[in-house]
């Protein structure tokens, strides 16, 4: 069995975005996988200040929610991120966070093309809403997604979850009605099936 960490970008505290991460949580947990939520909204995680103290064998010069969150990361076998689309694209928080991992590289003697360091090696997966729901609309998560998490950090993809039509902002979550809280919970529950 799997220990899931969902770190939470975003989103109203029962919103559509909470409630496709209970669901997706329920079905990993009937699977027998540990979950745990971290907020990034109730745990500030700045963006990264660029000083590379971090590069010369330093902890990270920030105070913030992300020593509380880098031993749990260090322990997850699976990182679930969680938002809603905010401008297409994931959260700010979200962004602030995979900045943060800049501080957990290691150097690669023989780096391939276009990589520069090593990252820990962790499945992942993501989790997002949106009000939308066109082809198009989920095009810039996915794609930073695959190219910054997948590609460049190398974690293993075990796959996206990206629920369109939710709803805005102006209203009451819908996600209720629709589909998604049945796909989220199998998701969840088939993580690790295949
Ligand atoms: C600042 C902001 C930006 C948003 N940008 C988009 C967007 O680019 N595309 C879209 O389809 N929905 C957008 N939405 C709508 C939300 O993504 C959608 O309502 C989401 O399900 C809200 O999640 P929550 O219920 O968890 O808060 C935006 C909402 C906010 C507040």
């Amino acid at each position: 069995m799997k220990r899931l960490l969902v770190i939470q970008g975003g989103g109203r505290p029962k919103g559509n975005t909470s409630q496709l991460i209970e669901h997706f949580m329920a079905g990993a947990r009937a699977a027998g996988h540990t979950v745990e939520r971290f907020s990034l909204v109730t745990h500030e995680v700045k963006g990264c200040l660029g000083c590379n103290a971090c590069r010369y064998g330093k902890p990270c010069i920030q105070k913030d929610g992300f020593q509380e969150l880098l031993p749990k990361i260090q322990t997850a076998d699976c990182i679930v991120f969680a938002s809603p689309l905010y401008f297409w694209t994931f959260s700010s928080r979200i962004k602030a966070l995979i900045e943060r991992f800049y501080s957990m590289a290691q150097a690669d003697p023989a780096p391939v093309l276009g990589r520069y360091e090593t990252y820990p090696v962790r499945d992942c997966a993501l989790l997002m809403t949106a009000a939308d729901n066109y082809f198009w609309t989920f095009e810039q998560a996915a794609s930073y997604y695959q190219f910054a998490l997948i590609h460049y950090i190398g974690f293993h993809d075990k796959g996206m979850l990206l629920a369109g039509g939710c709803g805005d902002t102006n209203g009451k979550p819908q996600i209720d009605k629709t589909p998604h809280l049945k796909a989220a919970y199998e998701f969840g529950k088939g993580l690790y099936q295949f």
